[in-house]
């Protein structure tokens, strides 16, 4: 049987990825491609005090929050009932709203890169993506975007801090564009035009 595609979205909160990464799977699924959407943080065990640490109602130091990023990953890529390896394994292609790059951008604000990088080695030796695609949008934007649809923001969701987490995308991206597949789109498009970019170049790709 043929290992599924692991396909990752990235982007900076607002920036859209979450909508294009449901029209990419529903256009894979009417093609007949078995696939699964999943997200980081997990709403695992380690996900759970993950998302608590965000919304602020836990407290924790970065580096506590960085190590527990990449604990949650492992678990999310090693769980025996629905791990992502275990998915590819029984050729269903897995698409994951954020992944490793998500620490190298966002942890990397407050922890030296060097040890976020290290610290999810095991990660990226265990399951590279067979492609990321990163949605760029300018921090502005994507302030407008979520201040317009959310409730509440969570902690980090400032446009300064937007820029720095763009920023670090931009640099890790360059720094492992030798052992990555890393694909960029416009995410200041319209949203079907996005769509159908990222349609075209997937299919292509992998289908
Ligand atoms: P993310 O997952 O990156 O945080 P979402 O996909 O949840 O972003 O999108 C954030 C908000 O912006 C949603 O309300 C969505 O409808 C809207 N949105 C997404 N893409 C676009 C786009 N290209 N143009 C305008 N609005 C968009
Ligand atoms: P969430 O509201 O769950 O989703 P969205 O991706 O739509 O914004 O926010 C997840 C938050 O977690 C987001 O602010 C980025 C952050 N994050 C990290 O800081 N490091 C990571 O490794 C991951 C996976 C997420």
């Amino acid at each position: 049987m043929q290992r599924g595609k692991f396909i990752v979205f990235e982007g900076i909160d607002g920036s859209g990825k979450s909508t294009q990464l449901k029209m990419l799977a529903d256009v894979l699924r009417e093609k007949g491609v078995k696939c699964v959407e999943t997200l980081e943080p997990t709403y695992g065990t380690v996900g759970t005090v993950l998302h608590d640490i965000l919304s602020g109602k836990v407290k924790a130091d970065p580096k506590v929050t960085a190590a527990l990023f990449v604990a949650d990953r492992l678990d999310h890529l090693t769980n025996s009932e629905k791990g992502v390896l275990k998915l590819l394994n029984e050729g269903t292609t897995v698409i994951c709203d954020r992944y490793y790059f998500s620490s190298y951008a966002y942890q990397s604000v407050e922890v030296p890169s060097e040890w976020v990088i290290d610290a999810n080695r095991l990660a990226a030796e265990t399951l590279r993506p067979d492609c990321t695609i990163f949605i760029d949008v300018s921090p502005k934007v994507a302030m407008t975007r979520i201040s317009q649809n959310r409730e509440t923001t969570e902690l980090y969701e400032t446009e300064e801090r937007l820029t720095a987490v763009r920023e670090g995308y931009i640099k890790a991206f360059e720094k492992m564009k030798n052992e990555e597949k890393i694909k960029i789109f416009d995410g200041d498009k319209a949203i079907d035009e996005i769509a159908e970019e990222i349609k075209e170049f997937v299919v292509s790709e992998f289908f």
